[in-house]
């Protein structure tokens, strides 16, 4: 179905890790902002009817004004706050009613594209309350102490390394928020908390964060392939 689903997009972080400069989401990759690269990509999803952007604080306005409007999809924006949970929330109270699924996703994953949004979509409205895409654990995990040494190796075939978009049943993300207490860099962990399942789709390698300088130049990479 068309246009049944919001997404959340939590844009206001500062990108410390990629080093100083403007707030991430306002970086430039290849002549578009990082953020412009994501909405850009969450708007050719054909379920997406609404995007609610959380701007770094003082940048509401100016992206409000810059961003090219997408015609089906309604744009708004909000000032984010202190931390990522807070910025998700502030979005998630100016989603209009009529939206029944929303979709959380970081403009930092600038680069995911519209089949995964449709994925993520498509198991919420298959009856899933809350769905995140993963991929495999590629590196092998120890747990170690504070002195850094090591506890233990971990099992890696029981872990997953988890992207954005992740979906909730409006009622459900509603709920959670609700009842968070400590901010969690997630929003299916804060499902998980209410004892709600959470249900895996397969995640796609393009949805990677950027996050710091090599990512950048992976990103830039990986437009290049035509
Ligand atoms: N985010 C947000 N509000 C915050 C902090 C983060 O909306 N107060 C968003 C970021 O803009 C990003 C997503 O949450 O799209 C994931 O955060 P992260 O990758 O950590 O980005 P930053 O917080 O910007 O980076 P850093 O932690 O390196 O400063
Ligand atoms: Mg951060």
């Amino acid at each position: 179905m068309h246009g049944d689903v919001a997404v959340l997009v939590p844009a206001a972080g500062l990108g410390l890790r990629l080093g100083p400069g403007t707030p991430k989401a306002l970086r430039q990759i290849a002549g578009a902002s990082l953020l412009e690269h994501a909405l850009s990509r969450v708007a050719a999803s054909p379920s997406v009817g609404c995007i609610v952007v959380a701007a770094p604080v003082g940048h509401a306005r100016e992206i409000d004004t810059d961003l090219p409007a997408t015609p089906g999809v309604r744009l708004l924006v909000v000032e984010g706050g202190e931390t990522r949970q807070a910025s998700v929330a502030a979005a998630l109270a100016a989603v209009p009613p009529g939206f029944a699924i929303i979709l959380v996703h970081d403009a930092a994953r600038a680069f995911a594209p519209p089949e995964l949004v449709e994925r993520v979509a498509a198991a919420v409205r298959a009856g899933h309350d809350a769905v995140i895409p993963v991929l495999p654990v590629v590196d092998t995990i120890k747990q170690v102490d504070e002195a850094g040494v090591v506890i233990g190796t971990v099992d890696r075939s029981v872990l997953r390394a988890v992207q954005t978009p992740q979906g909730f049943r409006r009622a459900v993300l509603e709920a959670a928020h609700r009842g968070a207490v400590d901010p969690l860099t997630d929003d299916a962990g804060l499902a998980e908390k209410l004892g709600v399942r959470v249900h895996c789709v397969p995640g796609d390698e393009a949805a990677m964060k950027i996050t710091r300088p090599l990512d950048v130049a992976l990103a830039e990479a990986l437009l290049s392939v035509p």
